[in-house]
């Protein structure tokens, strides 16, 4: 390589990881204990996941399509109302089938991120008062204990994905045994024009923090993985006059979970879009016909944003970014968004930031909550056949893994 070249080319650290990251709920298909099927076609216009993407038993055919595009790592949840379909009773058989996808992915030189909880709990634990009752922290510790015997060989574990979203979603849960405000409910990831998404409630964030900080010790006890949690990050803008209510909007949104993650192993950032704050609050996405099928601004930078005040609010712990996409049908706009995102990573490592990997949202079409029409995949997938058709995201990405750089 002579040297101009090299001026062009943003290079990554040795061992950087290179991903792509999926949900059990949203990939597997037939997740019949949680609570979250229990709820589906509930309110008007939400879908059924049924199938989903039957990753359940596709799972080795989808990890060869990423490790043979020239990626490094996965990320995967394993699903409490799976493991755990009766409260107290394991079932050894999946915790066997979790830890074959562990042992698939090391097989392909992936690199497994595991999530332990991904918005999805069991039926039977939203019965008893999910979050809200009384016995919720001392469930969950139980099942994570459990779940720790098969994480051997994991480096990086995640506890609770985006308890922020997640606090806001066990906040909208409520509505849903009342057959009025069931109308209201949307999904946590779609917004945008349609709507804005109600704030989360800080108690039941608090919650999910002892949650949080409870099993992170039974992780660092029994595994040797690096352990964090996954914030979804909301990359505020302040109008001038605006700093006091953005703060206080930060705090609720997105710095409680910040903060708690100090102490950490490392902290997930998960970046989309970034949006304006002025003194009334969080403006709306205005319409404009760059907007994702989520409804969310096109804003590739604020991954850039996002994993400054990530570094900043946690005072340094590294951080791994766990979810970066675009739903959008077009696939030469995912290649141009995550381009642009991962330049503005790429500036934020270079002013010192220690940022450990990058993991794409996501690798398949898939169960968007509630929604199939919003598409984030690096891989379409056919909802009948479940054929994969990998698009040219997938190998552009991969080049960029391979070269571990951009050009
Ligand atoms: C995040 C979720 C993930 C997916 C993406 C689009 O909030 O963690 O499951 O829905 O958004």
């Amino acid at each position: 390589m002579d040297e101009r070249e090299e001026d062009t080319m943003k290079t990554f650290p040795n061992g950087f990881l290179w991903g792509a990251s999926t949900a059990p709920h949203q990939t597997e298909g037939n997740n019949v204990n949680s609570d979250f099927w229990a709820n589906e076609g509930r309110s008007p216009g939400m879908e059924f996941s049924g199938d989903a993407t039957d990753s359940y038993h596709r799972y080795r055919e989808d990890m060869q399509l990423l490790a043979d595009a020239g990626l490094n790592s996965y990320r995967f949840g394993i699903e409490w109302a799976r493991i755990e379909p009766r409260p107290g009773m394991i079932s050894r058989a999946e915790l066997a089938h979790y830890r074959r996808m562990i042992d698939t992915a090391l097989e392909f030189g992936l690199t497994p991120v595991v999530t332990l909880h991904h918005f999805t709990n069991p039926k039977w634990f939203a019965d008893e008062g999910g979050w809200l009752g009384a016995g919720a922290v001392d469930r969950f510790r139980s099942y994570v204990s459990a779940a720790t015997d098969i994480l051997e060989g994991v480096p990086w574990v995640c506890t609770i994905n985006e308890p922020n979203m997640f606090a806001m979603m066990t906040g909208m849960a409520r509505l849903l045994s009342d057959p009025e405000a069931r109308k209201k409910w949307t999904s946590p990831t779609v917004e945008g024009e349609r709507r804005q998404l109600p704030a989360p409630d800080p108690e039941i964030g608090r919650i999910l923090i002892d949650a949080h900080h409870a099993v992170r010790d039974i992780v660092r006890e029994n595994t040797g993985a690096k352990v964090g949690w996954t914030v979804a990050n909301r990359a505020f803008e302040v109008r001038p006059g605006a700093e006091e209510k953005a703060a206080e909007l930060s705090y609720v949104w997105e710095d409680l979970y910040l903060e708690a993650a100090r102490g950490d192993d490392f902290v997930g950032v998960q970046s989309y879009s970034a949006q304006w704050v002025n003194t009334d609050g969080i403006e709306p996405y205005p319409p404009h016909p760059d907007n994702t099928l989520v409804g969310t601004a096109y804003r590739p930078d604020a991954l850039g944003i996002a994993t400054r005040h990530a570094w900043e609010v946690t005072g340094g712990v590294p951080i791994l970014v766990t979810e970066n996409g675009i739903a959008t049908g077009d696939d030469t706009r995912r290649i141009a968004y995550t381009d642009a995102a991962l330049r503005a990573l790429a500036d934020a490592m270079n002013q010192g930031i220690d940022v450990r990997g990058y993991l794409h949202w996501s690798l398949l079409d898939n169960f968007e909550w509630g929604h199939w029409e919003p598409t984030f995949g690096l891989i379409a997938v056919d909802r009948e056949t479940f054929e994969r058709t990998p698009k040219p995201s997938l190998s552009w990405l991969g080049e960029v893994a391979r070269r571990n750089g951009l050009e």
